[in-house]
């Protein structure tokens, strides 16, 4: 083709398009207003001209429009209509029809919405199918029968398309806003956007980045997954709240979406951000501060205020993988002894256990485990153990009583056939117990108590509980089933639910894997906590990898594995500061890094920054140099002695400021803006 002719075609090309896409209602929407219609890889004209959406791409290289969306919503992109709206005891509820279907199968055609104005600063409402019961997150919150008197927001209703409208009385802020952009709610994809008052948001976990979010067109995914924190990539947990502050009033507000299925939200510069999910129901909560710390109150008012963690639990943690064995581990918490560095709890990981099986020690290496507690007890110290959730499936019968009694007892979560999935752990072949079974609790309590009877450990470590496995599903893989291969999988790491994890469509006594997988981490902090409370008859001190909304009231969390590297030590402090706004307080990063060797510059200084970090605790993988402070030299252990002495003076300042956040929901670890 000659280069004119290329022009009168691309010219052509470019008309056309133009046409249709002002025939739709495209133009005027300025960038930063373009919700995206084709977020999966392979948006092209043609791809997004079926759905029905504008295709305007933007020219290459513009780094000012780097990021906007070449396919977006039309302004008269088919949409649900108000059918009919009562008023009810607790707000409203209101009757939602869509005529034209959406480009996903199995579109809800009709929808109910109820809105409860539950108190003067929680709103809540909730979209749902009314004649089909669909999933929705087993965890328990609050159930308000009457409509609060007096409200401190507004809420208003488009009919066509549905809109709702949430604004601060007092100065008519808008707080949410879904009629920026369309609601769709298939069996499989649920999307509704609402706009920000500002570009200051915060939390949507778990990430690692910097505290405040990005609005410049990124995506914050949630699936748990066994990841070293990357910028970019779902971690361990899933935390599908965010706190939004306000402008120049200095009020602020929090949003939650309370679901549970993989999903991502996409914040974009209008400010504005969209959820897309992929199963259960639209479950949202508003809470109206007005000052951040009361905005996270009153949501761990919904989901649980955090546990009150013993006074010891506050103290300094030194752990590492790779001591090598129990005598080993205690000659070093003699040296921090001999050294006047403060410690409160020694740590061990699976190295302990034989073949890095549960509830088991090794007779070699560990034979002098319980000597190493008695000693920590002695000295008025404590001693925690690592649990990973997986059971060894392959021990010959009568030999690992925790495998046989669990199949004996079916706790386990079951494949697509009907028999317990079996994936890969640390010691090698596994199955995975599935939490939400009251008999599971059952039996798992059963191995806590016989297993403290046989040492004496004062908290415990869960690991591993995203659920990791080291073969994607299974070892048979997973079923082709529309749980595995959704139509629409949300931006996570390798892309299909599977990856290193058990399959989306095993079972677990209350549903689908699909759905409660974010929920994993979450049962087994509920399971654990409940044990320990009842062997020890103490307070309990469980710290885990994975968490959900609720999980403060149940365990505290670490970062997981990082790196010994400087970028991670300053990481470290946002993903803190984040998890204070997910009601888990108690939370800390593996002080002088995980993987890779420390140096004694990088580690000085992380245990003066760690000295402050509500959970406190030195961990160090397998194969890297000591890291302990002892493992430095006479100025490094100084400086160390010298913050942790200054942490155990604050001790009865944090404590207190755990007990308030135990008490009302409040935060430990805080941004200054919170004050
Ligand atoms: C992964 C955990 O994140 C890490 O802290 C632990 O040391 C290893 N598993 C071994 O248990």
């Amino acid at each position: 083709m000659s280069t004119s002719s290329r022009r009168i075609c691309l010219l052509y090309i470019f008309l056309s398009n133009l046409v249709m896409t002002l025939g739709m209602q495209c133009s005027g929407i300025r960038p930063s207003f373009r919700f995206d219609c084709y977020p999966e890889t392979g948006s092209n004209q043609q791809n997004c001209n079926k759905r029905g959406c504008c295709w305007l791409p933007s020219p290459r290289n513009d780094r000012v429009l780097e990021g906007v969306p070449s396919c977006f919503y039309p302004r008269d992109f088919p949409s649900y209509q108000m059918d009919s709206l009562k008023q009810t005891d607790f707000g409203y509820s209101l009757n939602l029809t869509r005529t034209t279907k959406s480009y996903y199968e199995k579109d809800v055609m009709q929808l109910q919405m109820d809105v409860y104005y539950e108190t003067a600063q929680r709103l809540h409402f909730k979209i749902y199918d009314p004649k089909v019961k669909r999933y929705e997150v087993p965890i328990t919150t609050p159930k308000v029968a009457k409509r609060a008197p007096l409200t401190e927001y507004n809420v208003q209703f488009s009919k066509s398309p549905l809109g709702i409208l949430v604004t601060r009385a007092k100065d008519s802020t808008v707080l949410f806003n879904s009629s920026v952009s369309t609601l769709i709610f298939s069996d499989q994809f649920l999307q509704i956007s609402t706009s920000l008052s500002t570009q200051f948001i915060y939390g949507l976990g778990e990430h690692r980045g910097r505290f405040r979010l990005s609005s410049d067109w990124k995506t914050y995914s949630m699936w748990a997954r066994d990841q070293p924190p990357k910028v970019g990539a779902n971690l361990y947990g899933s935390h599908p709240f965010y706190l939004n502050l306000e402008g120049s009033s200095g009020r602020s507000h929090g949003v939650f979406l309370l679901n549970s299925n993989a999903m991502e939200v996409a914040i974009q510069p209008a400010p504005a951000l969209t959820y897309r999910s992929i199963g259960g129901i639209l479950d949202f909560y508003i809470f109206l501060g007005p000052g951040p710390d009361e905005v996270i109150q009153q949501y761990t008012e919904v989901i649980g205020h955090p546990f009150m963690p013993p006074y010891w639990g506050l103290g300094f943690h030194l752990c590492r993988w790779g001591y090598g064995s129990a005598n080993k581990t205690l000659a070093v918490v003699k040296k921090m002894k001999a050294a006047g560095i403060p410690q409160d709890t020694q740590w061990s990981d699976i190295e302990y256990a034989v073949g890095r099986k549960d509830f088991t020690f090794n007779n070699n290496t560990y034979a002098e485990l319980p000597d190493l507690i008695r000693y920590c007890h002695a000295n008025s110290m404590h001693f925690i153990p690592i649990v990973d959730p997986a059971i060894s499936s392959t021990q010959a019968p009568g030999t690992y009583s925790p495998y046989d009694a669990g199949i004996v007892g079916d706790v386990f979560v079951k494949n697509s056939s009907g028999n317990p999935l079996v994936g890969k752990v640390w010691p090698g072949e596994t199955v995975f117990p599935d939490f939400f079974n009251e008999k599971t609790k059952s039996w798992w309590f059963d191995q806590i108590k016989d297993f403290h009877a046989q040492i004496h450990f004062d908290g415990i470590w869960i690991d591993m509980n995203e659920p990791s496995s080291f073969v994607d599903g299974s070892v048979d893989g997973c079923a082709d089933t529309l749980f595995d291969n959704p139509p629409y999988t949300p931006s996570i790491l390798d892309g299909k639910l599977s990856a290193k994890t058990i399959c989306a469509s095993a079972t677990h006594c209350i549903g689908r894997h699909y759905d409660l997988h974010n929920l994993y981490g979450y049962s087994e902090a509920v399971a654990t906590n409940s044990a320990l409370v009842k062997v020890r008859e103490k307070r309990s001190f469980v710290i885990s990898r994975s968490t959900y909304p609720g999980s403060g009231k149940y365990a505290g969390h670490w970062l997981g594995d990082n790196y010994s590297l400087w970028p991670d030590m300053a990481y470290s402090i946002a993903g803190i500061m984040s998890f204070s706004l997910f009601g888990i307080p108690l939370v800390g990063a593996d002080i002088c890094g995980f993987n890779l060797n420390t140096s004694e510059e990088l580690c000085q200084r992380w245990m003066q920054l760690g000295a402050f970090y509500p959970f406190s605790r030195n961990h160090n993988t397998l194969g890297s140099k000591d890291q302990d402070p002892t493992a430095f030299s006479d100025d490094m252990q100084s400086s160390t002695r010298k913050a942790l002495n200054l942490r155990y003076a604050l001790l009865p300042y944090i404590y207190t400021l755990f007990h308030f956040a135990h008490v009302k929901g409040s935060t430990v670890a805080r941004p200054l803006f919170f004050e």
